[in-house]
């Protein structure tokens, strides 16, 4: 996957995007990642990016011609979609990151101060995505939660040690409880299942954890998760106060 970000702060990305999977996407060749700089397509001598809003209100706003240039400049002819990070834009789920994880290209546009002018929406933008409802400073931290969520996705970025069937959200459940060694910790054990070498054992408890703890945390979730007639007996159960 390519992935162009438009930023004021291209140097924000390196840290993340140098440490960890994000680099490991890019050196096994599965992610080609730019941030570039929206000021280097300002044309006026003082590379202003950002104007005051008409009708007043205080706020700086990002000019139209410079980001238009910038995304054009960037996308080409290509069908590609440029997607705006704002506090406007539909919710980064689960859903959302897996169907991104599937395009071959991306762009990410990192609105800053009060906003983009509109014409730049009705212009040049094909999606506008939010990850949460509070307001960042910037897109910035938003692309990069949007990149890391979307790239971990791409076949072969966590290689053999992924698991991410079974990660929180992936089948609209939360993820139950982990344990690694020592076998006892400050007194506190380890579930004989996960010891006892049972796999089908060890996967109903999994998937047990997984729908108690949905069903104590974001019980919103089960409306929407994909139950079977043992999971809905069990959450029965639950409610009933005789599971645990
Ligand atoms: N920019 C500012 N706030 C944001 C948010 N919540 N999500 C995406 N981009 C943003």
């Amino acid at each position: 996957m390519k992935v162009d970000v438009l930023t004021l702060f291209p140097d924000m990305f390196s840290a993340v995007m140098s440490e960890s999977m994000m680099w490991k996407a890019r050196d096994r060749g599965l992610l080609d990642f730019r941030a570039r700089d929206i000021r280097d397509f300002a044309q006026d001598k003082h590379r202003q990016v950002d104007d005051s809003p008409y009708g007043g209100g205080g706020g700086m706003i990002l000019k139209p011609d410079v980001l238009v240039r910038a995304i054009e400049s960037v996308k080409g002819d290509a069908d590609t979609p440029v997607i705006l990070l704002s506090p406007q834009g539909r919710k980064l789920t689960h859903a959302v990151a897996a169907e991104l994880s599937r395009l071959p290209r991306l762009i990410l546009v990192c609105g800053r101060y009060e906003g983009v002018d509109e014409r730049v929406r009705d212009l040049a933008i094909s999606d506008e995505i939010s990850i949460g409802d509070y307001v960042l400073t910037g897109g910035e931290l938003a692309a990069m939660v949007l990149i890391d969520a979307v790239v971990r996705l791409i076949p072969g970025v966590l290689g053999a040690e992924g698991a991410q069937h079974r990660d929180s959200h992936a089948d609209g459940l939360l993820e139950g409880p982990h344990y690694t060694r020592p076998p006892e910790f400050r007194g506190m054990g380890v579930p004989d299942v996960l010891t006892s070498g049972h796999h089908a054992d060890v996967e109903r408890w999994r998937r047990q954890g997984a729908l108690k703890r949905t069903w104590q945390r974001r019980p919103d979730l089960l409306a929407s998760a994909e139950l079977s007639d043992e999971d809905r007996a069990y959450l029965a159960g639950l409610e009933a106060g005789k599971a645990d």
